[in-house]
């Protein structure tokens, strides 16, 4: 198993080590190896997805990934933000397909803003198109205007664009997913406006045809995000674009009461996957021994179970967290009154003692 670690910026080192930890103790043939990547590697060596990062992602079966960003890289222009290293690794490896699941651990439902009785027992998954649409659409840019009442003006654009194959694909994935869990399956779109969401709807409605054996619907985007707060769980697993799907995903996770408890996998055709938390590098705590690692360790248990088809390690993890969970231990993020505030590293002890 051939396993690329990036740790990135900001609490993204402090958390992958924890994960690092955790999937050495599992005793499998593992060859894990580190570069840097976004802010950390345009310091290092200028640019944040060096060629050197990309080709040890390439030769990798998976990548294990933290978070990039900070700060003092914001003023950089867009080619050399640490957000491309993220979008170029999507890109290159053509990870077209994003699982974010978002499950409510029962020790965990008061974590959540919203009422227990509305996420308790929350088991949903977010599956979002990663390699098209309006994050990667040309044409783009910054022009000035040359009609309206605001001629002469600067004007912003961006394309939001879907072939019938990008589309079909992830749905593919979606049907798949759903068979297996909870066979329900919502496609989200704003078909309603947008001539690209018209074309995702219909494609979508022929594959679900497909798929007899799980049910089908569809949702404008704009309810989606309502009905996710007001009662989520009627959904199962919810395919929809990668702008959607960005803002669908963040949403979602607040429901399981900590973005921090968040992994997801980015998968391509064969397996190769890059496993990350959901959360950014949140320089704000960073190197305060205060995030919670939860969320990648988790990425790391997809990682087994996607890239390496080891359900059983896979399994182990989840355990090992559930375990941690019951016995009291929380991080800043889901401490409440009557559990164990613990740090990042005693977070991962905890859970490789668990393991
Ligand atoms: C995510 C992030 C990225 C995205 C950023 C860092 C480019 O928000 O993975 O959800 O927008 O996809
Ligand atoms: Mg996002």
């Amino acid at each position: 198993m051939k396993i690329a670690v990036l740790p990135g910026d900001g609490i993204g080192t402090e958390i992958t080590v924890q994960a690092v930890r955790v999937l050495k103790a599992l005793g499998l043939p593992m060859e894990l190896e580190e570069a840097p990547v976004g802010g950390a590697a345009y310091d290092q060596l200028g640019h944040p997805l060096p060629e050197s990062t990309l080709k040890l992602a390439k030769d990798a079966d998976a990548i294990l990934f933290g978070a990039v960003g900070g700060w003092q890289y914001d003023k950089l222009e867009r080619s050399l933000r640490p957000e491309q290293a993220v979008l170029g690794l999507r890109k290159h490896l053509g990870l077209f397909a994003n699982l974010r699941p978002s499950i409510v651990y029962p020790e965990l439902v008061n974590a959540s803003t919203l009422k227990p009785e509305v996420v308790s027992g929350l088991d949903i998954l977010i599956l979002r198109e990663l390699t098209g649409d309006i994050y990667f659409g040309q044409p783009r840019g910054i022009r000035v205007a040359t009609e309206g009442p605001f001629a002469g003006q600067r004007e912003g654009f961006d394309t939001m664009r879907y072939t019938e194959g990008e589309i079909r694909r992830i749905m593919h994935v979606g049907f798949a997913a759903a068979r297996k869990r909870g066979k329900k399956l919502c496609s989200v779109d704003k078909a309603n406006v947008l001539e690209t969401m018209q074309l995702w709807k219909e494609v979508a409605a022929e594959v679900a045809k497909e798929y007899p054996d799980v049910e089908y619907s569809s949702m404008y985007i704009d309810n989606a995000a309502m009905q996710l707060v007001r009662n989520p769980k009627q959904f199962d697993v919810i395919v929809t674009g990668n702008m959607f799907g960005d803002i669908l995903s963040d949403e979602a996770s607040m429901l399981t009461g900590s973005i921090g408890m968040q992994p997801s996998a980015s998968l391509n055709d064969s397996k190769k996957g890059l496993y990350e938390p959901i959360h950014g590098s949140a320089p704000d705590i960073a190197g305060k021994d205060l995030a919670n690692p939860l969320g990648t360790i988790l990425s790391a248990a997809m990682l087994l179970r996607y890239s390496f088809d080891a359900e059983e390690a896979a399994v182990k993890i989840e355990s090992a967290v559930r375990k941690v969970l019951k016995d009291g231990l929380r991080t800043g993020d889901i401490y409440e009154t009557g559990t164990t505030k613990v740090g990042t590293k005693q977070m991962g002890d905890a859970v490789l003692k668990a393991l």
